[in-house]
């Protein structure tokens, strides 16, 4: 008899995503809820991308242009390419899985960090791959024992860039560096989607390398600092020969019309982005301050969230927590359970957050 599951789909597992406000709701019958366990955009939304979806409604009739000819423009104009370098997904996930059904053949891994972005190892091993995962040191890629362990089986490297979950970045000349040790025929992914809240100066620019022709793929995604997690839309840029063959795989509409007309009304609203990001650095200094008066390890960040050390007790604080209404993200699906991340909020919901974490701190 045939095996009706391939065996590596068998022991593949499921994305786990943060849990959704509605169930929260359901769960514990709470109303107000403070939502820090997913990065999204506290502001919400830019009011230009919800004006533009109520207009985009009126067209849902239709298909979408499957060229995305003012969105891919618009991009390539932002980041000096042409549209040939963009490719669009449904959501910068949709990449992953792109990227990995184009290039990966049987016997070819995928490396990458832990921890780490999780859908990187959960994609490659359910499509069959094999995925070697290089520890962090200090909390960052360790980019030189990376290269040490490229071998002729590797064949895409994922580097999450600020990293999901410590918050760190590669630093340019180092990535630099570990670019030209890559063989030409290994694929090099920059996931980039918290790339609009990074201050440091020693940021790469990764941008450089795609339209200098290396094999580099940059994920972007809108689901963050342009506030449209739930609309679903994100690109990659990278050599116009790489996105010719991703787009084999893309099914066609993959980028819906509200998706399309969102982004671009989201590329505009130049002042939404501003806000967002003002945000973010004050509640980074919040909490920051609140964490080392409260003695908790936490790790500088480069993004929209702080990966913060509770120790033994991390998981069920996050318990207590989501009882009394403020979701954090446990890091226990990360094999790091003494750990937490916590996505930065308004001013109010940081403090909401410090309130009732000193609260269950002190009761346990
Ligand atoms: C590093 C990283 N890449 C990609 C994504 C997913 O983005 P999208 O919503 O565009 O699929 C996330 C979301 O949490 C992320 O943390």
């Amino acid at each position: 008899m045939k095996n009706l599951v391939p065996e590596h789909i068998k022991n593949s597992k499921l994305y786990p995503p943060g849990w959704p406000i509605e169930e929260v709701k359901r769960k514990y019958g709470i109303e107000k809820i403070v939502k820090l366990n997913s990065n999204e955009n506290c502001l919400g939304p830019s009011p230009m991308a919800v004006k533009a979806v109520a207009g985009a409604a009126a067209d849902i009739n239709l298909y979408p242009d499957n060229s995305a000819y003012y969105l891919k423009n618009r991009l390539a104009e932002q980041h000096g390419v042409s549209p040939e370098h963009i490719i669009l997904g449904n959501g910068s996930n949709e990449l992953v899985q792109f990227i990995i059904m184009t290039f990966l053949q049987p016997g070819e891994e995928i490396l990458t960090a832990k921890p780490t972005f999780l859908l990187y190892g959960i994609m490659g091993r359910v499509m069959g791959g094999r995925v070697e995962e290089i520890p962090l040191k200090d909390y960052s890629f360790d980019l030189e024992r990376m290269a040490e362990k490229i071998s002729s089986k590797t064949k895409i490297i994922f580097i999450s860039n600020p990293n999901n979950p410590t918050g760190t970045i590669v630093d340019r000349d180092l990535l630099e560096m570990f670019i030209e040790s890559i063989p030409e025929d290994v694929i090099l992914v920059l996931d980039e989607a918290y790339s609009e809240y990074v201050t440091s100066s020693n940021y790469p620019d990764s941008m450089e390398s795609a339209r200098h022709g290396r094999n580099i793929i940059i994920l972007k995604t809108f689901s963050k600092a342009f506030g449209l997690a739930g609309v679903r839309i994100g690109y990659a840029a990278a050599p116009p020969d790489l996105v010719s063959y991703m787009e084999r795989i893309r099914e066609p509409f993959n980028a819906s019309v509200i998706a399309q007309r969102a982004a671009l009304a989201a590329l505009d609203d130049k002042g939404h982005l501003q806000r967002t990001i003002k945000n973010n650095c004050d509640g980074i200094d919040y909490m920051y301050a609140q964490l080392q008066r409260m003695n908790l390890f936490h790790v500088p960040t480069q993004a929209n969230f702080i990966f913060i050390r509770l120790g033994p007790k991390a998981e069920t604080i996050c318990e207590d927590l989501m009882k009394e209404g403020v979701l954090v993200r446990s890091l226990s699906d990360f094999d790091m359970p003494d750990y937490i991340r916590v996505t930065i909020g308004l001013p109010e919901e940081n403090r909401r957050f410090v309130e009732i974490l000193d609260k269950t701190i002190a009761g346990l």
